[in-house]
């Protein structure tokens, strides 16, 4: 039996991969399934939350019942849609892969191989950082904030890193592997607080990792 520890609070999540368009065919994008997100907002429903869920290009997952859905495709559409809900939020939890760069223009048709040329060179320009632009500036006091990161080497030393730079209270840290983290149904993790805690999660399913993180959540929430 689930606790209802979040009934009466307002979380939002984001989950899944922005896509920035190149032409009307071609994007750049990254390997999230929106897997870990979608797991966030059924646990957080499942403890009495209500949930906004922010999923950028999530195509095949079903929507979680009794979570409000917003579908987006960028970075810039993503952070939209995140300050919009953040403003009404005690917690919000950053778990979709954001395009840090996005291409500086948009050809209007299908760009196409000249004969004989080499291709244009692709020129990109920053996204918005929405996570450490919500944590700068709180929409409530008293907001929970959470980031993931993604990594591949000296995992713990870059989310440190990483934590201090985003100026969120908790970042969960996961390492890029082949049965885990991008696209896998488990993931395995450690929590790093703001106040020096580390919380390791063990290898298991993506709900799991949730459930901790909404522990740790609920905690600060008080
Ligand atoms: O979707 P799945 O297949 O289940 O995979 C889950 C996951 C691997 C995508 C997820 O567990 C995860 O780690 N998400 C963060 C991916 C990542 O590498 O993020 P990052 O290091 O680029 O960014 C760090 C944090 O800043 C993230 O919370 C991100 O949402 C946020 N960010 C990043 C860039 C940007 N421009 N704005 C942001 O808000």
């Amino acid at each position: 039996v689930t606790e209802p520890d979040l009934k009466g609070r307002h979380v939002v999540v984001s989950a899944g991969g922005t896509r920035e368009p190149l032409d009307p065919v071609r994007f750049l994008g990254n390997r999230s399934s929106g897997k870990q997100g979608y797991a966030l907002a059924r646990t957080a429903a499942a403890r009495g939350a209500r949930v906004t869920l922010v999923a950028a290009n999530t195509t095949g997952l079903p929507d979680p019942a009794g979570v409000d859905v917003v579908q987006v495709g960028t970075a810039v559409q993503l952070r939209e849609a995140v300050l919009k809900a953040a403003a009404e939020a005690d917690a919000v939890v950053m778990a979709a892969a954001v395009a840090d760069f996005r291409p500086a223009t948009y050809a209007a048709g299908k760009i196409k191989k000249q004969d004989g040329q080499d291709p244009e060179p692709v020129v990109l320009i920053r996204n918005p950082d929405i996570l450490a632009e919500i944590s700068a500036d709180r929409a409530r006091p008293g907001q929970v904030i959470v980031g993931f990161a993604a990594e591949t080497d000296d995992v713990l030393a870059n989310g440190r890193k990483k934590l201090q730079r985003k100026g969120c209270d908790l970042l969960v840290v996961n390492e890029v592997g082949e049965r885990k983290t991008f696209g896998s149904e488990q993931n395995e993790a450690v929590v790093l607080g703001a106040d020096g805690t580390e919380t390791p999660v063990p290898y298991g399913p993506k709900e799991a990792l949730a459930d901790m993180v909404w522990d740790l959540v609920a905690e600060r929430l008080g």
